[in-house]
């Protein structure tokens, strides 16, 4: 049995110059390392990142209560150590702890088992299904919480369905850079910078950026031979106040809300709507399910924090066709495990998520073609997105070599 010899914490900077923590267990000689993000747009209902007292606090507590109860368990014994977790917290939702300690020591945990076995991550967590691989939703142009002074929906993203990973990847940054030279020649003389996410902030109402990604798409799909698809992202809590949603250009009801959604969904053939509706607002994420959901993907995130109780509601409801899954929402592997085998059970499809807030940590590539994930939103450039976007590739590799 590989037990957890020693664990260490350690405080590291994340995308945003934050500090956030990495964690490392060791067993004999297998290594397990993970990092945790953290969200700008984050659901109400998801784990808080942090403790009361913030990152120094979260240091403490793993160091005086964490760290003496997990050393000398069995590395292999995933679903007790989360267990373990979730008694050490004793809140529903890591208040005590926070959210960020928790995955950290929860993934790297599943790091160190892999390596004693032998075994990449994504080896060792493959189900009966298999690996597959997922396709890469890139962010393109950003705005809400990710940016200053740019569009009210948060990410506008391409989806491309090429034959490999590889070639979506690098379809998803010609899209990026394309834009780029799109946004130039329509605003010339205005700078342009990028978000937290790599996305570039357009100075642009929301409709006119999505028009100007979907030409771009266009002309990408036809060069390249494959559905080349732009995606959004509204993160709509974030701009929901009084009971309506308020764009820079309009101010619409939800009903409105619903009508406007279909509308570009339809007339810019989206891939994804991801967050259309306020976190609370089941009722129009059942609505427009009915109305698009046979063509578009209605992915819940705020609505759904990776939790399965708030996914079963939602599947009662038929409030979405599909989930974002982000491991520190809920903060152990085998909860995030547990939300994607429900939702595909239901038949939702799962997109595997960073955060805003990234490091280079690459696990999540692994956790997508391990758990037979549809979809990875990690970004379309960017050092800490292209971590994961390098990862998938090399792990794409490994597959076609039947390693
Ligand atoms: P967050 O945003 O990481 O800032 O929460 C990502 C998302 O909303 O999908
Ligand atoms: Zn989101």
């Amino acid at each position: 049995m590989p037990s957890i010899d020693r664990l260490a914490i350690r405080k590291i900077l994340d995308s945003r110059g934050n500090a956030t923590v990495e964690v490392d267990v060791v067993a004999g000689s297998a290594l397990g390392r993970a990092a945790a993000p953290s969200g700008a747009s984050t659901g109400a209902l998801e784990a808080p990142s942090w403790p009361p007292g913030g990152v120094d606090a979260a240091l403490r507590i793993f160091q005086d209560s964490l760290a003496p109860r997990l050393r000398g368990r069995d590395v292999k014994d995933q679903p007790g150590l989360d267990r373990t977790l979730r008694e050490l917290d004793g809140t529903p939702n890591f208040a005590r702890i926070g959210g960020n300690v928790a995955t950290a020591v929860s993934l790297a945990n599943a790091k160190a088992a892999a390596a004693s076995s032998g075994k990449p991550l994504f080896r060792y967590l493959t189900g009966p299904q298999g690996p597959s691989i997922p396709l890469p939703l890139g962010n393109v142009i950003g705005g809400g919480r990710h940016a200053i002074g740019g569009t009210t929906i948060q990410e506008y993203l391409v989806v491309s369905q090429g034959p490999t990973a590889l070639a979506n990847v690098m379809t998803n940054a010609r899209v990026h850079a394309l834009v780029r030279d799109a946004l130039m020649k329509r605003l010339p003389g205005v700078p342009l910078g990028r978000g937290d996410e790599g996305a570039w902030v357009a100075q642009l109402q929301d409709e006119e950026a999505l028009s100007l990604l979907a030409d771009v798409c266009r002309k990408v799909e036809r060069e390249a031979a494959f559905p080349v698809r732009p995606a959004l992202d509204l993160a709509a809590s974030e701009f929901y106040r009084g009971g309506k949603y308020r764009y820079r250009d309009r101010t619409l009801s939800a009903k409105k809300q619903i009508d406007f959604v279909e509308r570009l969904a339809d007339d810019f053939s989206l891939f994804s709507v991801e967050d259309p509706f306020d976190q609370e607002d089941f009722g129009s994420f059942t609505e427009l399910t009915k109305r698009i959901g046979d063509r578009c993907k209605v992915i819940g995130d705020d609505i759904f924090v990776t939790n399965v109780e708030r996914l079963r509601r939602g599947i009662e409801q038929r409030a979405a066709n599909a989930i974002l899954i982000k491991p520190n929402q809920i903060g152990t592997l085998s909860e995030t495990r547990a939300a994607v085998d429900l939702a595909h059970s239901a038949g939702y499809a799962t997109v595997m998520s960073h955060r805003s807030g990234e490091t280079t940590d690459d696990t999540i590539a692994h956790l997508a073609v391990a758990f037979g994930c549809l979809g990875i939103k990690t970004g379309a450039v960017g050092g800490e997105r292209i971590a994961k976007l390098n990862e998938l590739i090399r792990i794409e590799e490994q597959l076609q070599a039947g390693a």
